[in-house]
This record gives structure tokens, C-alpha cells and sequence, in this order.
């Protein structure tokens, strides 16, 4: 067995990268610790570099469908993983995960439509409804003994004039992996409501030790049948550029229809590289997860008790799954602006403002723990030494 080393540091500058060659653009200045945007400062595993030269070896790059043995990859994983009754004919490649989220947008609702979030969420869950005409609406989330829960009363309330919700499962920025009761609550409401659910499960192979995943058409018989799932090992392998998600869609009249978009606006082939990628990286990636795993939680763990340590008033949301920590600064009674500016020009950190995820974001910032433990401690240090006077 190979013990993988996520502690090397990888020269990530100069590949058109968007965490470390996009800092001017998003910082407006190159001289920030990039903890932002979510990939992981790791390598790709090994396994799916090497897939990748050995088809790069054949030296003919033409269209290419899925191959059978993606298919039975991906259906293997997603089946031994979350018990869901994966079969191809009710999946579907996708290129990313908010690229499905918008065409069940443009296949399901029409301009001016609502749809339903709760805050604070994943910048685009906000962005891609506006953008497209339709307009979100949001159910804040509840902050319960340190984790978040969903406001049931409120999204029931808001769910009301909603044709869609996208929900994140696991949770980003929170990391919170919700349960069983909880999607069967969610999934009852949307139901009875006539709201269709988008479950973004992008981050459930990150799901952290101690903790279990729940797929959300697994919970009840509203869940299977008023649903569209999307899966992706782009998070999980650190491998986002290869564009290589997957939907699942076990209800046959909403497949019917969601399909049926797809493929009229010719989006049905993958690209080469993604089925390569992806093949891989379900096929021989389990190990590799389980360390990576391992080491997310120590960093979690570290995050965790440098801060409690260095600056007691930021309070950290223990993340139940994923490489995202939120945190809170309100007690330093800042403006959130001035929060920003500081984290940028004080601390020279990049992190992502929390009111990009929503009103429900403001006073807060979004730490990406995914990188090597030195890498982190450099962020941390940095974010305590800037607020040490205040
Ligand atoms: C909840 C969630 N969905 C989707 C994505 C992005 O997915 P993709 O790159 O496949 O569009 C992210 C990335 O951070 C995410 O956190």
C-alpha cells in the first residue's frame, strides 16, 4: 500500500490556475496566500496522471463516447458508496456541477420563475438563477450548537412560491453533512410543494471520518421521485479542470425531460480526458481517499485549536465533510468591508468574503484548508497576527 505525501508543495503558479494566477483580479493584488477558490493544493493522484499519458501515448485525440469502462466505474462507486440504484440509463455525463445546475434551470423554469436556496450557500446556487432571469430566494439556515440547521417553518413558508431548490449535500460553506431526517423533511416540503429538488452532492466522497453521507434520493419515496443529483470526482481528486460530473435522475418523467434537453442542445458527449479522469480516479481511487481523508481532518483539527489558540474570538464551524472552513469575525464588531480589506492588505491572505454566500454572510470568511499543513499554518498565522491588536 502507497502512502501518499500531502504535505509536498506543489509550484501550482503559471498553469492558468485560478486559486494562485487569478489574485490580481480577484484581490487586487498578487501578494495574498491564496486560500480561496475550492481546489486543493495537492497533486492529482498518481493513478489518474498516469491514465491520462497512456491515452495522451495513442496520439489520437478524436470524439469519443463514454467508454464501458467509465460507466462501470462510475456506477460502482456511486452504488458501493451510497446504496443508490445507479444504473447508466438514469445517469447522465455533465461537464460541471453548475453547468447542471443551470441547464435543470433553463429545462425546468422560465425567466422570472423563483428558486430556493438556503443561506448562506455556494456563491453560484445565487449567481446562476440571477443570471439567467429567474430569481433566487433564500431560507436562512440556523446555527445550532455549532453546525447549521434548516429553518423547516421558513423554507415551507418560502418553498411556496418556488419551482425549484438547490441544495447542497453535504453543505458548502458549512461542511454540514445533513441526515437522513433532515433531507426527508426537506424532501416532504418540496414535494407536497411541487418544488423540484437539485441535490448537489459534489462534496459527498470528502465526507469526514466519524460522519455518513446520505444521497439524498435514498431517503424517501418524494426524494427518488422529485429529484436531479449531481456527483463529480472533481473535488475529491482535485482534478476540477478535467470537467467530468455526473446526474442522476431515478424519477422517468423528470429523466425524460431533463434528458431530453440535454440532448437537444448537443450536450450529451463528455470530452476525452474527463472519461479518462474519471475512469481512474473511481476505479483505483478509494485508497487515495481515505488518506486524503486522514489528512483533511488533521488539518480540520489543526485549523481548529491554532485559532481557539492564537484569535479566541473567531469562531470556526467544524466542517462534517470537506476542505472549507467558515468563520465567524463578528465578535471583533468589524465592518464587514473593513474585514475584507484587512484579510487582504493586513494579513495577506485571499479568502473568500462571506457575503458572496449570501446576506447571511456578512461578518464572515471562507478559509480553504485544503493544502499542505505548512501552507496552512503560514494562512493562519498570518489571519491571528493581523487581528492580534484588535
Ligand atoms: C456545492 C458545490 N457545487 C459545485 C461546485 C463546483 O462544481 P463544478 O466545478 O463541477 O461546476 C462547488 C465548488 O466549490 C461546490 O462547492
Amino acid at each position: 500500500m502507497m502512502d501518499y505525501n500531502f504535505d509536498e508543495l506543489v509550484e501550482r503558479r503559471g498553469t492558468s490556475c485560478v486559486k494562485h494566477d487569478m489574485l490580481k483580479e480577484v484581490f487586487g493584488t498578487q501578494d495574498v496566500l491564496p486560500m480561496w477558490v475550492a481546489d486543493m493544493d495537492f497533486k492529482t493522484p498518481d493513478f489518474v496522471v498516469k491514465a491520462i499519458k497512456e491515452r495522451c501515448d495513442h496520439e489520437v485525440f478524436g470524439y469519443t463516447f463514454a467508454p464501458p469502462s467509465y460507466v462501470c466505474a462510475v456506477v460502482n462507486w456511486f452504488q458501493s458508496h451510497y446504496g443508490i440504484e445507479a444504473k447508466w440509463s438514469k445517469m447522465h455525463f455533465i461537464p460541471g456541477v453548475v453547468q447542471g445546475i443551470a441547464f435543470v434551470l433553463q429545462a425546468f423554469t422560465q425567466p422570472g420563475d423563483h428558486v430556493l436556496v438556503t443561506t448562506p450557500v455556494y456563491p453560484p446556487f445565487l449567481n446562476v438563477p440571477h443570471r439567467s432571469g429567474r430569481r433566487f430566494v433564500s431560507s436562512s439556515l440556523k446555527t445550532v450548537n455549532g453546525r447549521f440547521e434548516i429553518d423547516y417553518e421558513d423554507l415551507e413558508e418560502k418553498a411556496k412560491e418556488c419551482k425549484v431548490m438547490i441544495l447542497a449535500n453535504p453543505h458548502n460553506p458549512g461542511g454540514t453533512v445533513w441526515t437522513p431526517e433532515e433531507l426527508r423533511r426537506v424532501a416532504e416540503i418540496c414535494y407536497r410543494r411541487k418544488v423540484l429538488v437539485i441535490a448537489d452532492e459534489i462534496h459527498a466522497d470528502l465526507t469526514l471520518p466519524g460522519h455518513k453521507h446520505t444521497s439524498f434520493t435514498t431517503v424517501s419515496e418524494e426524494a427518488f421521485h422529485n429529484s436531479i443529483t449531481f456527483f463529480a470526482p472533481s473535488k475529491t481528486f482535485n482534478m476540477a479542470g478535467l470537467g467530468s460530473s455526473v446526474c442522476y435522475v431515478p424519477d422517468p418523467d423528470i429523466r425524460r425531460q431533463f434528458f431530453n434537453f440535454l440532448d437537444a442542445n448537443e450536450l450529451s458527449l463528455g470530452h476525452l480526458f474527463a472519461y479518462v479522469g474519471a475512469e481512474a480516479a473511481f476505479r483505483y481511487g478509494e485508497e487515495w481517499r481515505l488518506q486524503l481523508l486522514q489528512y483533511l481532518q488533521g488539518n480540520v483539527d489543526f485549523a481548529i485549536d491554532y485559532l481557539k489558540q492564537h484569535a479566541p474570538k473567531v469562531v470556526a464551524m467544524r466542517p462534517e465533510a470537506s476542505f472549507l472552513l467558515w468563520l465567524d469575525f463578528r465578535a471583533y464588531g468589524l465592518p464587514h468591508e473593513e474585514l475584507v480589506r484587512i484579510m487582504i492588505e493586513e494579513a495577506k491572505v485571499g479568502l473568500n468574503s462571506g457575503t458572496d454566500y449570501g446576506a447571511d454572510g456578512e461578518g464572515f470568511m471562507r478559509l480553504n484548508i485544503g493544502c499542505p499543513r505548512a501552507t496552512l499554518e503560514e494562512g493562519l498565522s498570518r489571519i491571528c497576527q493581523a487581528l492580534q491588536s484588535r
